[in-house]
């Protein structure tokens, strides 16, 4: 029997959040399809997840707006986009980093959920309706010294996603930002192996949020900055 649940789009599914929310959106009935870019994370995640009927896995740099017109016109049902793509970097204050730097923050924060968005909101539209989850940071509200392209990228996350909701609420279409803090990922476990692990929010606890913001449960609620940060 066909799902009744409508498709979600999982851009940067291959990440460490993307894992958690691959998990919880598969096991809560929806078709998913997820992007890729690094074959050996393809190959990863088909492993992971073998036997889950409902993803699709499609290969696309998300920085090109061929491959995101293409990834998104594939998609049958589209009813949901969350777009996890994003990157950190502490170079150090301003007069410490350099332009190419900055730069780099904020095309990889921001470029693919334009392109996303641009692509996907009108087929949302037509299917009747969807929601839209944006990845935003705890620093775009309480910043710290010596990441200042991250965090202007990720404060730039929040007001593209208040800009969306004012652009598509009325077209039944609902979009959202969650904030996390340090999320408890490998990597930031290799890069910070002293720190207290109890305070950082587990990947599986933000899918739940995630999920939230997909499903028909958060019908009302629509240009939020939604916390994540545990006990941070
Ligand atoms: N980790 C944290 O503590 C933390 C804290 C606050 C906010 N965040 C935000 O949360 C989000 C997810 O974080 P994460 O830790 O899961 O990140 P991650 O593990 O680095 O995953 C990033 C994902 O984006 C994909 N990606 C990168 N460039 C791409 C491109 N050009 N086209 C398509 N996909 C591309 C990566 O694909 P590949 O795997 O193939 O490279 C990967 O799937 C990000 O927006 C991040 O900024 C994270």
């Amino acid at each position: 029997m066909a799902s009744e649940k409508p498709t979600v789009l999982v851009a940067g599914g291959t990440g460490a959040l993307g894992g958690a929310v691959l998990e919880e959106l598969l096991e809560s009935g929806y078709p998913v399809t997820a992007t890729w870019v690094v074959e050996e994370e393809r190959e990863r995640v088909a492993r992971d997840f073998e036997g889950h009927s409902g993803l699709a896995l499609v290969q696309a740099d998300l920085m090109d707006p061929d491959a995101v017109d293409e990834a998104v016109s594939g998609i049958d049902g589209l009813g949901g986009i969350v777009n996890l793509v994003g990157g950190f970097s502490m170079p150090g204050k301003v007069h410490e980093s350099d332009i190419e730097d900055f730069d780099k923050q904020l095309r990889l924060n921001l470029r693919p959920g334009f392109l996303l968005a641009r692509a996907g909101i009108p087929r949302m539209i037509s299917n009747g309706g969807g929601a839209f989850v944006g990845v935003s940071a705890r620093p775009a509200l309480h910043p710290f010294p010596g990441a200042c392209g991250y965090i202007t990228a990720k404060a730039g996350v929040l007001a593209f996603i208040r800009a969306l909701d004012a652009e598509y609420r009325d077209d039944g279409v609902r979009c959202n930002a969650i904030l996390p803090s340090v999320i408890d990922t490998p990597a930031n476990r290799r890069a910070q192996p002293d720190a207290d692990y109890s305070k950082w929010v587990p990947p599986q606890q933000i899918a739940k949020v995630v999920r939230f913001l997909v499903s028909d449960d958060s019908m009302p609620t629509s240009g939020a900055a939604i916390p994540v940060y545990g006990r941070a």
